[in-house]
């Protein structure tokens, strides 16, 4: 595995990598979820082709630097998991190598980073877009590999990669989930021992609402009652949205997405949960069922 800080090394080394080169972007604290996407990269790439593997902690998609001074670092721990997965090349720059001090050229989705996530955390797509841009320009990969569980995040970089033609495909990979079904999370480290043990019943509520059959209106009432049971628990956003085609970023299914971000402690989780195409009562209303 060769471990790239330097723009120009990576560029070089990414002219002469063999074809295809599948990029898994991450801002570290790999786990099991991490280690899923960069199997499915290799898998892509075949034996022959490249997987290169990105870590980097963005300043730029934090909206608070607390957050972003809490991130969990574990850079040694992440080179050894990258290198035993066969990762061939690494990049780990420093913020001072991605960021000029006077940049001024940032990259924003303006529709799908709207709601959700980019209503409660002003700016967050914005550097997400713009890192992620950057690395798709400086490793010139064929395929991308990102986690489901960042629902929002893989629209807008398919929606992203699509206006801004990109010739990338974006691979998404299901979200991997501990055995009691708490979506992995980088950020899952940060949770006190009493967080964690109640961290499952948010995936649990959001398979509950899956079987309901009530309108979109009730499912989330309902869902919302049941998250604000969770001890500690502390609500960011409920919401039912669109799915967007895994295929294509030009046009809406009408299936649905349910969508939650909560907050245990001081811990920001999200999750979600697809609500299949043939429910009865409602997918058309589904865009605007959180205000129902
Ligand atoms: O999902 C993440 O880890 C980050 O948002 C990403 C895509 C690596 C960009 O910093």
């Amino acid at each position: 595995m060769r471990t790239l800080k330097k723009i120009s090394a990576l560029r070089t080394e990414c002219g002469k990598a063999v074809r295809p080169l599948v990029l898994v972007p991450t801002m570290g604290a790999l786990h099991v979820g991490h280690a899923a996407l960069i199997r499915r990269a290799r898998q892509i790439a075949g034996e022959e082709g490249t997987v290169a593997a990105s870590i980097f902690i963005n300043p730029i998609q934090f909206n608070s630097s607390k957050d972003l001074a809490l991130y969990p670092r574990l850079e040694v721990a992440d080179r050894r998991l990258c290198r035993e997965l066969g990762v061939d090349i690494l990049f780990q720059p420093s913020a001072k190598e991605m960021y000029y001090e006077d940049c001024s050229v940032f990259v924003e989705e303006e529709v799908l980073s709207r709601g959700l996530c980019g209503a409660s955390r002003a700016g967050h797509f914005r550097g997400m877009c713009t890192v992620v841009a950057k690395l798709f320009n400086l490793f010139a990969p064929d395929a991308a590999v990102f986690g489901a569980k960042d629902y929002q995040q893989l629209a807008i970089v398919r929606r992203m990669v699509r206006d801004l033609n990109f010739p990338i495909r974006i691979i998404e990979h299901p979200t991997m989930r501990e055995k009691d079904g708490l979506a992995m999370s980088s950020r899952n480290i940060r949770l006190s021992p009493e967080a964690r043990k109640v961290a499952p019943a948010i995936y649990q509520a959001l398979l509950r609402a899956k079987a309901n059959t009530g309108s979109p209106h009730q499912v989330l009432k309902k869902l919302r009652r049941d998250l604000e049971l969770i001890p500690g628990v502390r609500m960011d956003y409920v919401e039912c949205v669109p799915a967007i085609s895994p295929e294509s970023a030009t046009h809406w299914l009408q299936s649905t997405v349910i969508a939650v971000a909560v907050f245990l402690g001081e811990v920001r989780l999200i999750d979600n949960i697809r609500i299949p195409q043939h429910r009865p009562n409602s997918l058309k209303k589904a865009a605007n069922c959180s205000q129902a």
